[in-house]
This record gives C-alpha cells, sequence and structure tokens, in this order.
C-alpha cells in the first residue's frame, strides 16, 4: 500500500446534474494498493485508519484522474500544425502521405512510443486512438501500451475507397486484420479494440456493413469514426449515399451506433441527430482545437448535453495541435463563449475525466478516485509557471482556480502521471 498526500479534486457525477458531483479535499490523501484507489478524503479523517501506510508528502499539489481522450490518431504526430487546409484537402495533402509512412514497421514502432510517453507527459491515462490503415501500425501501439500498463483502446482505420493506392484495404484483408487485432490483444492487460472505419467518405457499403458485422459479432469491442465535421464532407457524403437520411444514418443502417460508439466532431449535427445518438447510448468527442484548427466550426457542446448524449473530450492530434487535456478544455471555452454558452469549470473537468470514461463505457473502472477504481491519477504542479503561481495566488476560490489552470496550464503542470498505482511519467 502507498499513500499520497495533497489537495485532491475529482468529479463524483456531473456537475450540471448534481449538486453533489464536486468532491475536494483541501487537505487530501489517497491510498492505493495493487493498482486500485482503496480510499480517498480528507488526511485528518483517512491518516489514522491508515495509519501503517507509507505516505508521500505532496502538499501544495493537486491530485486529480487522469485524462481521458476520446480522440487521437497516431499515425499523425508528424503532421500536427500543417498549413493552409480544411478538412477533405488536408487528409489529402498532409494526412495521407503521413499514414501511408506506417507500413514501415520500424517507423510505426518508433512513433507508438513517442505517442504513448506523449500522452503520459500531458496527463493521459487512457486514450481511444486510430490507427494507419495498415495491422503493424495498431500492434506497435498496443505494444507499448502494454509495456507501460495503460488503459489504450485503439483499432485499424479501415478505408477502402477515396484515398491513395497504398493506403487502402479492402473488405476481406480488413475483416481478417481485424479478427488477429482483437484475438491477439482486446481484453490484454488494460487494452481494448475498437472497429474504426475511417468516415463515411473512405468506405463502401462493403466495408461498413463488415464493420458493423465484426462489431456485432464481439461484444463489447468499440466503434470509433468521424460524423458531420466539415460542410464539404456532409455534402460529398450525402452524394456517395443519396439513400441514407443523413450523415448519421449511414452508420445507423449499418449498425454502427451503439454503446461504446465514439463519434468525432458532430460540428454541424442538429438536435433531433444527438437525440438519435443519446437514444442508442452513442458517445460524441468534442475537439475544439481541431474544430478550430481545420475551420470546422463550433461544436454545440450544451445542445449536445441537453439531449443527453454522453461527451468526451478530444484532442484529435494531427488536426488538433495539442497532446494536453488542460490545454483544449481552455479552447473549449473559447468555443463556448462564441457561441454564447460559457463552459462551467467543473464540467470541463468532468468532461475530460469522468464524463470520457462514461463516453466510453468505462466509467466503473475509471474517471475519478473512488475506492475500487484503477488509480490512474496526475500529480498537478500548480506553479508550473510564474503567470500561473501568480493568477492562482490571486484566485477567489476553488472554480476560479481551476478554471484559470484550464485556460493557463498544459503539460508544464503535469508533474507525475500515475497508471494503475505506478508512476510512468515524471516531470
Ligand atoms: N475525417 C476523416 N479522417 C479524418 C482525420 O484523420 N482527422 C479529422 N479531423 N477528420 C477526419
Ligand atoms: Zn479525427
Amino acid at each position: 500500500m502507498q499513500a499520497f498526500r495533497a489537495s485532491i479534486l475529482h468529479l463524483l457525477d456531473d456537475p450540471t446534474k448534481s449538486g453533489e458531483a464536486v468532491a475536494f479535499h483541501a487537505d487530501g490523501l489517497l491510498v492505493v494498493d495493487a493498482g486500485r484507489v482503496v480510499a480517498c478524503g480528507d488526511h485528518a479523517e483517512l491518516a489514522p485508519v491508515y495509519a501503517d501506510v507509507p505516505v508521500e508528502d505532496l502538499s501544495g499539489c493537486w491530485i486529480t484522474p487522469g485524462f481521458i481522450d476520446t480522440h487521437i490518431h497516431f499515425p499523425q504526430v508528424d503532421i500536427v500544425a500543417a498549413h493552409g487546409a480544411q478538412l477533405l484537402d488536408w487528409l489529402e495533402q498532409h494526412t495521407f502521405p503521413a499514414e501511408a509512412a506506417f507500413a514501415d514497421p520500424d517507423h510505426a514502432k518508433e512513433a507508438a512510443g513517442f505517442f504513448v510517453d506523449e500522452l503520459l507527459r500531458n496527463g493521459t491515462t487512457t486514450a481511444l486512438v486510430f490507427g494507419s490503415v495498415h495491422k503493424g501500425s495498431v500492434d506497435a501501439l498496443f505494444a507499448e501500451a502494454y509495456a507501460r500498463d495503460m488503459r489504450l483502446i485503439a483499432g485499424k482505420t479501415l478505408m477502402d475507397r477515396n484515398a491513395p493506392l497504398g493506403l487502402m484495404d479492402d473488405v476481406e484483408t480488413a475483416r481478417a486484420d481485424m479478427e488477429s487485432l482483437i484475438a491477439d490483444w482486446h481484453g490484454k492487460g488494460r487494452l481494448g479494440y475498437a472497429v474504426t472505419p475511417r468516415f463515411a467518405i473512405s468506405c463502401t457499403d462493403a466495408q461498413l456493413e463488415m464493420a458493423g458485422q465484426v462489431l456485432a459479432e464481439h461484444p463489447g469491442v468499440w466503434m470509433q469514426t468521424h460524423l458531420s465535421e466539415n460542410p464539404r464532407e456532409i455534402d460529398e457524403t450525402a452524394q456517395l449515399f443519396p439513400g441514407a437520411t443523413d450523415y448519421l444514418g449511414v452508420y445507423e443502417r449499418f449498425g454502427l451506433v451503439q454503446k461504446r460508439s465514439v463519434f468525432a466532431h458532430c460540428v454541424h449535427l442538429q438536435g433531433e441527430a444527438f437525440q438519435r445518438l443519446a437514444a442508442k447510448d452513442a458517445a460524441v468527442a468534442f475537439c475544439p482545437t481541431s474544430n478550430l484548427f481545420l475551420g470546422s466550426g463550433l461544436f454545440p457542446l450544451d445542445e449536445a448535453c441537453a439531449h443527453g448524449v454522453k461527451v468526451g473530450m478530444g484532442t484529435d492530434v494531427g488536426a488538433g495541435t495539442t497532446f494536453s487535456i488542460l490545454h483544449t478544455l481552455g479552447e473549449a471555452y473559447k468555443v463556448g463563449q462564441l457561441r454564447g454558452a460559457a463552459l462551467d469549470p467543473f464540467q470541463a473537468l468532468y468532461l475530460a475525466t469522468l464524463g470520457g470514461a462514461r463516453a466510453l463505457d468505462l466509467d466503473d473502472r475509471i474517471g475519478n478516485l473512488a475506492p475500487g477504481k484503477e488509480a490512474d491519477f496526475l500529480v498537478l504542479d500548480l506553479a508550473a509557471t510564474p503567470l500561473l503561481a501568480r493568477r492562482l495566488a490571486a484566485a477567489k476560490g476553488l472554480e476560479d482556480r481551476l478554471f484559470a489552470l484550464t485556460v493557463l496550464g498544459d503539460d508544464r503542470v503535469v508533474a507525475r502521471t500515475y497508471l494503475a498505482g505506478v508512476e510512468r511519467h515524471r516531470k
């Protein structure tokens, strides 16, 4: 057993729905054993109970749950900050050439190690990840996450049309690759597999049908794709699927909308479509830095939440411009401002932790520091930059401090990252 003394902040529920959601222990104690949380609360209360347990004193720091990134692309680490294009041109000019390089297993292995370490350096302890079309890239990514005992869900990207030749699969090889990846990795350690059709434009009917079949044959496997991100993308999808009711209808037709399905972006979705997502218990990944960077638009978070859709935060690297979920929350606030709906700081932290866990249907295991949960947590240095230290010294209470942390904080704040009670990053 180990214990950590610090201020502890986590969410026990959605703060927009419950007045009891925020748990803050100014002088707190987190007790961990065998990779799980044993106790979390006030130091004064817990210290006598766990008097024999060695305590590390981190007073002055905050402990929070690890962040959850519900949408990110592993083979796009080399094209973050590519100038000048919106979605479809960006894919063609920058993304597809970068992803083609992942046919090389050595490149995939090197990038996978970098990618996983960069997640941990930024305080992300769980991620839902797009691989490239190549099975080997996903093997490489899972191997690096497994070596660090990280909870990570990933899939081979499916694309059998509208992509360069070297970057396309076909229905039968894709099915075989997925079956083999699921057999090798799904449920191994803390890993999970996600069926990953890139988006409707890059998949034929036959491939989407196969994706739906594989999903139905493997209960517990996740599904991830893109939905309603950019006006030209939406138009082209309508032309490719003239029989579909709308963009979401394409995925519905092939059985891809269910619990454990995560749809990235949904920037241009309307109320009725959000209702259909909520009715199926599917989730949305809100990716503000990507939506701003590609000029995709302003995600209506308030509307999605009003319809009861589960939402998590996504960095969407490489259209997204940071691995930092903290920085992503600051940008989410600015998107809300442009829509006249300011994001509450506690809701922001909820989306990055327990909300993300609910979006991934993993809230029985991760998302906060309740006893029994996996001990994925962060030690945050609130004096990581001179400006942050000064601003927090002047802050007026917890909410104001948390808000300043999301607007001014990033990887510099993450002093340590723990996975299942084991330190995996120290600044
Ligand atoms: N739509 C289809 N592929 C992609 C991708 O790689 N990134 C983003 N942001 N949108 C997509
Ligand atoms: Zn994406």
